[in-house]
């Protein structure tokens, strides 16, 4: 299959309708989206992603109306519900409910529950508009690896097994959208993204929003291996710490770095230590690093663990659990 990258938002709503996949631009990282409503189609994103079948995917509406077709929220507390979606949607805040008939089973993995969001992007929104209806959309990655910021990291990903990739540009906020359930008057954090705790505790009272501890895993985002790079990745204090061998290690720096020209690649997060801008250029600057040939090891320097900082200390940790054992 040829895989073509363009801007056309009528080929991208053609091939919906028909039931295919195309990867789509929302202000948190590339999607692969599908018809919701259709389990022939959304089995296609599975099939594309080579995403295990037991893990759930987000489905985005087109507009609020939508909510209550594709979730049961009667037993909820409908004030709580309201007042968040008033104030994060659209945007990249994705909040797990009950769900209804409507919704096939492939999409929840069986779970009764479904996540939902509704996207801000421009060319998202267009197409959604046109299709109106509900659009199952993961990541445009293949399983486990890497979120897509950029068309061209997407084609880099699934480009031979998906017909179009609509061209945005790069993403907003660079990392993926925050995931919530909700339990009466508690909210749980399930993933950590660009809504922060900070904002959330604005809407519960400090023992009612709680974090999942990832014993029980919900999401698999949750895993501890996941948003992994092919080469290894390392966490440091600080660059100037590294006693290993600089010349085969790229660096992700969040500190100015005084020793950079003694590694293999550096590539700085944010010169104005901008977490809002670290976090998109998070996945990007891994993926050029991971593509860069005198780089076995990627070294990533802690950013400060609060508001987007913490989204993206989840990622790095997820992302360097695999040279733990190391
Ligand atoms: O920003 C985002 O959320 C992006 C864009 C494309 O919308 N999407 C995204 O999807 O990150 P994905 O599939 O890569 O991550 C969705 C996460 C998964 O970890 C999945 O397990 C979890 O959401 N999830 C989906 N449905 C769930 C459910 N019913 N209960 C708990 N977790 C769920
Ligand atoms: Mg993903």
């Amino acid at each position: 299959m040829k895989t073509v990258i363009s801007t056309d938002v009528d080929a991208a709503v053609e091939l919906l309708l028909k039931g295919e996949v195309v990867a789509l631009p929302t202000e948190t990282v590339y999607g692969l989206a599908a018809d919701a409503l259709s389990s022939e189609a959304v089995a296609k994103i599975f099939e594309a992603k080579q995403r295990p079948r037991f893990d759930p995917l987000i489905v985005h509406l087109p507009d609020i109306q939508w909510l209550e077709r594709v979730t049961d929220v009667s037993t909820f507390n409908q004030d709580l519900l309201l007042k968040l979606v008033e104030r994060f949607w659209p945007g990249p805040f994705t909040i797990v409910l009950p769900k209804t008939h409507l919704i096939p089973d492939i999409v929840t993995a069986g779970l009764d529950t479904v996540a939902v969001r509704i996207s801000a992007h421009p060319s998202f929104i267009s197409v959604i508009h046109r299709l109106d209806r509900p659009l199952a959309a993961p990541s445009a990655n293949q399983f486990g690896r890497v979120s897509p910021t950029a068309a061209s990291h997407v084609h880099d990903e699934l480009a031979g097994r998906i017909p179009l990739i609509l061209d945005g540009g790069a993403t907003t906020h660079g990392i993926e959208s925050t995931i919530v359930a909700m339990n009466d008057g508690a909210i749980e954090v399930l993933r950590r993204g660009p809504v922060t705790d900070d904002e959330l505790r604005a809407f519960a009272p400090a023992d009612q929003l709680r974090f999942s501890s990832g014993e029980t895993i919900q999401a698999p985002g949750q895993l501890p291996s996941h948003y992994a790079p092919r080469k290894p990745v390392q966490l440091i204090g600080r660059a100037e710490q590294y006693t290993g061998d600089a010349k085969t290690a790229g660096l992700l720096a969040w500190h100015e770095v005084q020793t950079a020209d003694q590694f293999a690649a550096v590539r700085e997060l944010s010169r104005k230590q901008d977490l809002g801008e670290a976090a998109a250029n998070l996945f990007r600057f891994l993926r050029e690093l991971d593509a860069t040939k005198a780089v076995r090891l990627i070294l990533a320097e802690e950013v400060p663990d609060r508001g987007l900082g913490a989204a993206i200390m989840d990622r790095l940790g997820r992302a360097a659990y695999k040279n733990r054992s190391r």
